[in-house]
């Protein structure tokens, strides 16, 4: 199974690359995902010509699952009314095929740092209790980890520590996240958390290209899957340029 993580679009001039958007396009025809997750931030300032203008490019991702959460820049100018105009929920729960994705919108409207509150917490849990024995997947635009390359640390989810913990109690194994624009791969304890670069804007930090993640679930054997709950016994994480090249950057066994 094909999962892509697209973050971080900013469909507003003067940083959005439309030739990339459509690289990005071309490249998820591709691909064929079978989920295509994308973790806000796609607008610059939640107009609502911009959210018009977003989805008509996110429509054209050639997937029927699509989940979408809102970014910082998307909560401004109360942008989230305008989120769920054009992309739905902004808390949400996506089952298909032993994998259940919970995403959530970790913004605040006007403020660029990240929360998801502990009146979230019980739902959250319930979500991954009723995805039972699934590859567990959670998706929110702010960063769980600091990441590298990013300077000065600012913006973290404010209850990054008790929404880790919960998340790591409920055995989520993967963390999808944007925000700073910067890909990168942490594992903790027995979760891999991801964060997504930007997939075409030149909103870049150095010389770290625009790009977006995939991630391949292996199947696992049919009398291994017998012994072990999973359904896929191994993960990989694939770092793709928009430009065109490409990198894997995790292979990890998932029992
Ligand atoms: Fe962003
Ligand atoms: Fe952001």
């Amino acid at each position: 199974m094909k999962i892509v993580h697209i973050s971080d679009i900013h469909v507003a001039e003067p940083h959005f690359l439309p030739d990339l958007m459509e690289r990005v396009i071309e490249r998820v025809e591709e691909l064929q995902p079978e989920i295509v997750v994308l973790t806000g931030d796609l607008t610059e300032s939640g107009y609502s010509f911009e959210f018009e203008r977003a989805k008509k490019y996110v429509e054209r991702l050639k997937c029927e699952r699509l989940v979408v959460v809102p970014g910082n820049h998307d909560a401004r100018n109360v942008g989230y009314l305008c989120f769920e105009d054009f992309f739905g929920a902004r808390f949400k729960v996506l089952r298909h095929e032993g994998v259940t994705v919970v995403a959530v919108d970790s913004t605040q409207p006007d403020l660029d740092e990240g929360h998801v509150g502990r009146e979230k917490y019980e739902w959250i849990q319930k979500s991954f209790e009723e995805a039972g024995e699934d590859l567990k997947i959670f998706a929110l635009h702010h960063h769980l980890l600091p990441v590298p390359y990013t300077g000065r640390e600012r913006n973290v989810l404010t209850d990054a520590g008790d929404v880790l913990k919960l998340l790591c109690d409920c055995g989520v194994q993967i963390a999808l996240c944007g925000h700073k624009h910067v890909s990168w791969v942490w594992s903790l304890n027995e979760m891999v958390v991801l964060n997504a670069g930007t997939a075409c804007t030149n909103r870049v930090k150095y010389r770290i290209l625009p790009s977006f993640n995939l991630i391949e679930l292996e199947e696992a054997h049919p009398s291994a899957s017998e012994k072990f709950p999973h359904r896929f016994k191994r993960m990989r994480v694939k770092r793709i340029y928009s430009k065109g090249g490409e990198i894997t950057v995790l292979e990890r066994e998932l029992f």
